[in-house]
């Protein structure tokens, strides 16, 4: 990602700060009426899983300029992903679901460079996360 990119991605992060939980559970709603069976999937209670949630989107923007930082990190949460039962056309379901949220959280500051620069954001983190998910899943204690 260029520097305009990721200055425009932290500052909407920013909009953000203070509004977390309310804006995870947008992103929620619009991710499970785009794809009603992922709901069976979250067994956590939605305001953990909201947290963890925007706090791995906070690593993710605390690394834009060195993505390969965090690429084994990506890669295993990809791993864990698949033993979830994630499905890979559920990570594009998650990407429209992430830029609908932020559309509506943020209004007129979503404007176009913005919503492309988020759009690389979140598709180069998806798409490491999917080759990590085909990876075998990491052996558990014998
Ligand atoms: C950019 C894409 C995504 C990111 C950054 C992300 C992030 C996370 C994080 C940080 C967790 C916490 C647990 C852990 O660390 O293993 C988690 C759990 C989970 N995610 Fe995702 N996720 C993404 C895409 C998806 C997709 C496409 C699905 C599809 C259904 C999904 C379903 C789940 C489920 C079912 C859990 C476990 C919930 C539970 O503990 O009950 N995630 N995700």
């Amino acid at each position: 990602m260029n520097s305009d990119q990721c200055c425009r991605v932290r500052l909407s992060i920013e909009v953000l700060r203070g509004i977390e939980r309310p804006f995870a559970l947008l992103f929620f709603g619009k991710f499970f009426e785009l794809d009603p069976s992922v709901r069976a999937l979250f067994k956590s209670d939605l305001r953990t899983q909201g947290d963890r949630f925007m706090d791995f989107l906070n690593t993710i923007l605390a690394h834009l300029e060195d993505p390969e930082s965090i690429r084994t990190l990506l890669e295993e949460l990809g791993q864990r992903h698949t033993v979830y039962g994630v499905k890979l056309e559920q990570y594009r379901t998650v990407e429209t679901a992430l830029i609908w949220a932020l559309s509506q959280a943020l209004g007129a500051d979503f404007d176009g460079p913005t919503r492309a620069a988020w759009k690389v954001a979140i598709e180069s983190a998806s798409a490491v996360m999917q080759s990590g998910g085909a990876l075998p899943p990491p052996s558990g204690p014998e």
